[in-house]
């Protein structure tokens, strides 16, 4: 009987520290770090439902949302920020850190390309704002104009890719290109983690 005891005992005493350390810690470490960095602010509604429309469009599959730190990638040299703090991500969920880098990072692109005229024309035919693009199209997020009113923000595309008629842009893509709008972690932040700086420096494009 006294056996059957200390045998309980010892197990219940494994479980225990194994619940610890393999529960309870992890989730208290988690949830020390999910800190907002100082000077992020939380998306605005607006931003919330075209996060919802780049996660729909699959923008995440060629774009990464994750500057890398110079000893990987020169990502602060083609101009895409300081490399990310886990406090960048407090207000993403699911995070669209992205795996393929078929375009550039998109982290704050909205501090690199502010301009809302800009972003619709390159939805519509990347082409026309930057030649030789390989960005697939989103025609279908805009419409043609029938009456203008007050709200519509009209297309506005160089001559030669006009398509004739005058169009304008469906509410999804006025909410995605404010979301665009409001990628911006130019901020400074305290702590960037560094790696090992004897790593030979990445000088090349890498996915
Ligand atoms: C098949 C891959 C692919 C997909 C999918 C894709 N892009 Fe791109 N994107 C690119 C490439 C390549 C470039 C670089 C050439 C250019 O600027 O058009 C780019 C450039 C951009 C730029 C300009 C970046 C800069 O630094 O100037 C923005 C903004 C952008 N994409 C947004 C989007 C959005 C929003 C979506 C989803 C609706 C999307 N992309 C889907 C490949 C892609």
């Amino acid at each position: 009987m006294t056996r059957a005891i200390g045998i309980i005992a010892a197990a219940a005493i494994i479980l225990l520290f194994a619940t610890l350390m393999i529960v309870i810690m992890p989730s208290m470490q988690t949830q020390s770090r999910s800190h907002p960095s100082e000077g992020l602010k939380p998306y605005s509604e607006q931003a919330l439902r075209g996060r919802a429309v780049y996660v729909s469009l699959g923008c995440v599959y060629c774009h990464s949302q994750q500057p890398r730190d110079p000893a990987q990638a020169p990502d602060g040299i083609r101009g895409w920020g300081r490399p990310s703090v886990p406090g960048d991500y407090s207000y993403d969920n699911p995070h669209l850190l992205g795996s393929m880098r078929t375009g550039p990072d998109l982290l704050n692109i909205g501090a690199r390309q502010p301009s809302v005229d800009w972003h619709l024309a390159h939805l519509y035919n990347p082409r026309a704002m930057v030649p030789g693009s390989t960005m697939p199209a989103y025609p279908f997020l805009f419409e043609v104009m029938e009456e203008k009113s007050a709200s519509d923000v009209e297309l506005k595309l160089p001559e030669a890719f006009s398509p004739g008629h005058r169009l304008i842009a469906k509410p999804d893509a006025l909410d995605l290109v404010q979301y665009l709008r409001e990628l911006d972690r130019t901020y400074s932040v305290k702590v960037i983690p560094t790696l090992d700086k004897s790593a030979p420096a990445a000088t090349e494009a890498q996915p």
